[in-house]
């Protein structure tokens, strides 16, 4: 045995780990120098703290405390697109100007395993199935786009929003591969920046890492608060240093409605002087699996629904509504001095929450497992858990129906935040849109669909699997709208005023085309 292989040998026995290697014997040259390699680069000692630190306060009796300790959020630091629409023009505004002094950059959360959805690719290249099968990647990146030429347009400058996008040692090669082949979606390449997040072992309860086969350690992405490490020890900080980027807009992949770079709450945040903030929507449903803004011991935190006791959750205030109704849909903003004190100087204080996992392993006889109950855990920070550091902490409501639809799920009958759901929803609010620029829809007959569709009306239209619409239910109307055409249903007035459409309708950068009449 060569001496470095004694030395990991040692470093493994010192750690309690000596098992990683019960197999080595059986694995071929090349299984074995992967095996080694992925074990000498890791820390043993910062795993070990992270999984006893991580254990201690995931203990269910300190949730049941801490929801004595959770207040709501206080109604100085929210702002609202319904309460406050007086003020929307004024923070839009200023968000398109901070973005025209090239000031705004967004950052893609990406790293995640879309696990619940289950592919095997990253969650952004996902067609949900829309007239133009555009993946959620590339509606975000046409987003980019739209916005950078609003801006420019309003300020008679050129300008960019570079796209941060965080991606993890799983979606890293796919995720760059997938832009590569689709040149960027118009982006200039140079404007799109992936980063990689780092990984951390699966463990089972007593702190021993997980062998998912014989040469081959269990690992997962560290969680999406993964991000602040990665922001450091990728020169990700640097490179916004550079740029002069101030404000940074960072969300998750998975939410077809997101308005990427959203001037709006970027105006909102600065105007308001904060150095970070939460976008949010009312939470209506007790169980709904989204994280909820609030305070903890006096300080901002969001308390994730896997975290929250349904006793608390359940809670409603004398109007009836949830108290804890600030349902986070992870939309971030962040200045960039307050996210470089957290890269610098707080990161190290994160814990790690505790997920606990059916994980598959090989046991001690070598047979790999697929246990049937959670036999381990994995170990994730959240992005969220650096609101505690902010001085000035602001909160922004946004509506649903406009901002947040999911992607979480496949398809089954009834399924929340799936395929179908999404789609959906962006075809309504394209319809929408269609509806407020003075357009119509017409049915078969030719008669005007109402603008709110009952159930079982004609004139209502229904999906029949192959993407095509029948008239029955109260499905939306297929309507979707090119986001080079429209960021959030402006600059539609010309395009639809007084006409009369049948669906499915479609407008692009190429025009306004009715896919059924001409038979696409
Ligand atoms: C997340 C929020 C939750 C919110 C909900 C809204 C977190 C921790 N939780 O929950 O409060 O109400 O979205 O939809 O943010 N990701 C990484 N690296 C990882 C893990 C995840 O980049 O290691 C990314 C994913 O790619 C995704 C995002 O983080 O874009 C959210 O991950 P997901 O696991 O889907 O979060 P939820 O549990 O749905």
């Amino acid at each position: 045995m060569d001496s470095n292989m004694k030395e990991l040998m040692q470093r493994l026995t010192d750690a309690g780990q000596s098992h990683l290697l019960q197999f080595c014997n059986e694995l071929s040259a090349g299984e074995r120098a992967e095996l080694t390699q992925d074990l000498q680069d890791m820390d043993f000692q910062e795993i070990t703290q992270f999984f006893r630190n991580a254990t201690e306060t995931s203990s269910s009796s300190r949730h049941e405390k801490m929801d004595a300790r959770m207040e709501p959020v206080p109604r100085e630091v929210l702002g609202s697109v319904t309460r406050d629409r007086d003020h929307l023009k004024d923070w839009e505004a200023l968000g398109l100007q901070c973005i025209a002094q090239n000031k705004v950059a967004a950052l893609l959360l990406a790293g995640g395993q879309g696990t619940r959805l289950g592919v095997s690719y990253p969650k952004g290249m996902y067609d949900v199935g829309l007239p133009s099968h555009k993946t959620l990647f590339q509606i975000q990146a046409e987003r980019i786009l739209k916005l950078q030429q609003l801006a420019e347009q309003r300020h008679n400058i050129k300008c960019c929003i570079p796209w941060y996008i965080m991606t993890s040692g799983r979606t890293m090669e796919m995720t760059k591969d997938f832009f590569s082949r689709h040149n960027y979606f118009g982006l200039e390449k140079t404007d799109v920046i992936f980063f990689q997040q780092g990984m951390l072992p699966a463990m089972d309860y007593k702190g021993k890492i997980i062998l998912e086969s014989k040469g081959k350690l269990s690992m997962a992405p560290d969680g999406n608060g993964g991000l602040y490490r990665a922001l450091g020890n990728q020169g990700i900080l640097n490179d916004m240093q550079q740029r002069g980027i101030q404000f940074i807009h960072v969300y998750c992949v998975d939410n077809i409605l997101v308005k990427v770079a959203d001037p709006a709450f970027v105006g909102f945040c600065v105007q308001k002087g904060a150095d970070c903030g939460a976008k949010v929507v009312e939470k209506t449903n007790p169980t709904e699996a989204v994280g909820v803004v609030c305070k903890v011991d006096g300080l901002y935190q969001v308390v994730e629904y896997s975290e929250i006791t349904l006793a608390t959750a359940e809670k409603r205030g004398a109007d009836g509504r949830l108290m804890f109704n600030a349902g986070n849909v992870a939309n971030h903003f962040f200045s960039f001095p307050f996210l470089r004190d957290v890269v610098q100087k707080h990161e190290p204080q994160l814990q790690h929450h505790v997920a606990q996992k059916k994980i598959p392993y090989v046991d001690a006889q070598g047979q790999l497992i697929k246990p049937d109950k959670p036999n381990g855990i994995k170990m994730e920070k959240f992005v969220f858990d650096i609101f505690q550091f902010a001085k000035t902490f602001v909160v922004y409501e946004v509506l649903r129906e406009d901002e947040f639809s999911p992607l979480k799920n496949a398809d089954t009958q009834e399924g929340k935040d799936t395929p179908t759901t999404a789609r959906h929803a962006l075809m309504s609010l394209h319809h929408r849109w269609v509806l407020n620029a003075g357009g119509h829809f017409i049915d078969e007959n030719g008669r005007r669909v109402p603008a709110i569709p009952s159930a079982g009306a004609a004139g209502s239209v229904t999906d029949d699997g192959n993407g095509n619409l029948k008239d029955g239910t109260d499905l939306p109307i297929k309507c979707e709208i090119s986001p080079l055409v429209s960021y959030g249903g402006e600059g539609l007035e010309d395009l639809v005023r007084g006409r009369e459409f049948h669906p499915a309708l479609m407008l692009d950068e190429n025009g306004v085309h009715e896919l059924v009449k001409n038979g696409v």
